[in-house]
């Protein structure tokens, strides 16, 4: 099949959280699966063109304000087994030309994001007649991709290149949706006619996810827990009942992930590699996260890590919040260490600062490095993930292979991945609390510390165990191949 996906961000090129993760991976095991996979996205200024290949000639895309010209860049990524994934990056100086995929520190998201990603949704088509290359499917990626399936089903494939060409969305997180003043509608380049049937008007406002759902032949979202809790009015964000409408277009598939990327064999960013059957290299990992972190150094005490967006739907509150959260707590009262790399909530920043100087055992990193995050995978003997929500979450998965067993709240893809220890029997790959709160993370962190000093067998079982599970993409590409096949009868 040929493949369009449509995203703002992927990896190697920019990221923000998961979806880069998820996009590029997919695309990957879909290349190896032997499909043809192109990937469209805009090129910000981060992502260095002199690496990149021009297309030549301009490209020109329509938009109610005019036509916008637009350069388009590109570059192949190779699989591990030599196959391509083709990459195009929409460069566009007024609109992308700036730090930031969405917003900054300062500006979190840009007054002119509606234009900005309208701009990629029509420039996918676009794209797809200058490389004269149509395809079978277009999958877009949570809102900011979100207006391309509404154009297909309402203009482009009323055309002859795109009447065979069906649309699939994945929700990667629907408590981010692109809601804007309807002043921002003629951006979108679509007809007043259908603000209401493709799904736009909502509360009087303009909602890029839910025209998404509302307008593609099929939807997708990244595990079967989470398909299931968003059709729910708790966990709906407001679009429950337009997910329950559209329950037969929808399916939850878990995300697989990047072994070339998150392999303690032969993870480049650690300083010692090491397997399920020769974890000493874990050992040096260890003892070299806490010298970069400044904890004293002593491979008996465990160490909690926590890589994280600073973002309500983490459980940020539940750990740090003033007077509310438990990290205090948890560190006076058990011999842990604990360590924390984020960015985001400025107050939640502060609080981990202050937090910082008053525990001798909580050490943090603010920013965001690549680097660091490996060494806390590789390092910790347990993840801190106690998300409010967690449609699949990327962090728990990398713990398992890393032998850092997790410690997540029961929902979403943490459900769907982690189980449970299993006192009785000694198994399980995690541990889990169900309502959050901030004792509930109290209590986990130390029920899994207490395993850590007491059931030392039942820790090295559980690690092993862990580590040997298979999160590649395998069966989840199948599961997409069949999604592609039944949008396709849709139309
Ligand atoms: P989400 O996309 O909701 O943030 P995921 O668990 O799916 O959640 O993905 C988060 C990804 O972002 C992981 O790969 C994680 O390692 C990475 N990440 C988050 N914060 C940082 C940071 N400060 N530095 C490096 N990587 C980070
Ligand atoms: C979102 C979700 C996260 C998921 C990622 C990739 O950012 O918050 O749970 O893993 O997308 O699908």
């Amino acid at each position: 099949m040929k493949i369009l996906m449509v995203t703002a961000e992927a990896l190697p090129f920019a990221k923000s959280g998961g979806l880069a993760d998820a996009v590029s991976s997919l695309s990957k095991a879909l290349a190896d699966n032997g499909h043809e996979v192109k990937v469209i996205m805009p090129r910000y200024y981060r992502i260095n063109k002199d690496k990149l290949t021009l297309l030549e000639g301009p490209m020109g895309v329509p938009s109610s304000y005019g036509e916008t010209w637009t350069a388009v860049y590109t570059t192949d990524v190779e699989t591990s087994k030599g196959n391509k994934v083709n990459y195009y990056f929409l460069d566009c100086e007024k609109y992308y030309g700036r730090d930031g995929i969405y917003g900054t520190a300062s500006e979190p998201d840009f007054n002119d994001n509606p234009t900005r990603f309208s701009l990629l949704a029509q420039a996918s088509f676009q794209l797809c007649r200058k490389l004269n290359w149509y395809p079978d499917i277009i999958h877009s990626h949570d809102w900011s991709a979100a207006l391309t399936p509404v154009l297909l089903k309402f203009y482009e494939r009323k055309k002859k290149e795109f009447a065979h060409t069906a649309s699939v969305f994945t929700i990667h997180n629907l408590g981010y949706q692109g809601i804007y003043n309807k002043s921002h509608f003629p951006a979108t380049n679509v007809e007043w006619l259908y603000y209401y049937s493709a799904g736009f008007e909502y509360y009087d406002n303009i909602n890029f996810l839910k025209a998404g759902i509302q307008s593609s032949d099929f939807i997708t979202t990244v595990s079967p827990t989470y398909a299931n809790e968003i059709q729910t009015p708790g966990m709906g964000f407001t679009l429950d009942s337009l997910l329950r409408y559209r329950k037969d277009d929808l399916q939850g598939i878990l995300n697989g992930i990047d072994t070339d990327v998150w392999n303690p064999e032969t993870d480049k960013y650690i300083p010692k590699n090491f397997t399920s059957e020769k974890m000493a290299g874990k050992a040096a990992c260890k003892k070299a996260l806490q010298e970069r972190f400044g904890l004293e150094v002593n491979p008996n005490i465990p160490v909690v890590g926590m890589v994280t967006r600073f973002a309500d739907q983490k459980g940020i509150a539940e750990v740090f919040a003033p007077t509310y959260g438990c990290a205090y707590a948890m560190c006076k009262d058990m011999n842990i260490q604990f360590v924390i790399l984020g960015s985001g909530e400025k107050w939640c920043e502060a609080e981990v600062g202050s937090l910082q100087s008053k525990l001798p055992n909580l050490r943090a990193y603010f920013g965001y490095s690549e680097e660091i995050s490996h060494l806390i995978e590789a390092g910790s003997d347990f993840f801190l993930m106690p998300s409010k929500y967690e449609p699949c979450g990327s962090n728990q998965v990398y713990s398992m292979l890393y032998g850092t067993l997790p410690i997540v709240r029961a929902t979403g893809g943490l459900a769907d991945t982690v189980q449970n220890y299993n006192e009785a029997k000694g198994t399980g790959t995690g541990f889990m609390l169900n309502d959050l709160t901030p004792q509930s993370v109290y209590d986990t962190v130390g029920w899994a510390v207490f395993a850590y000093y007491n059931k030392k067998d039942d820790i090295k079982k559980m690690q092993k165990v862990a580590m040997k599970q298979d999160f590649t993409w395998t069966k989840s590409a199948k599961e997409f191949e069949e999604v592609y096949k039944k949008a396709l009868k849709k139309i």
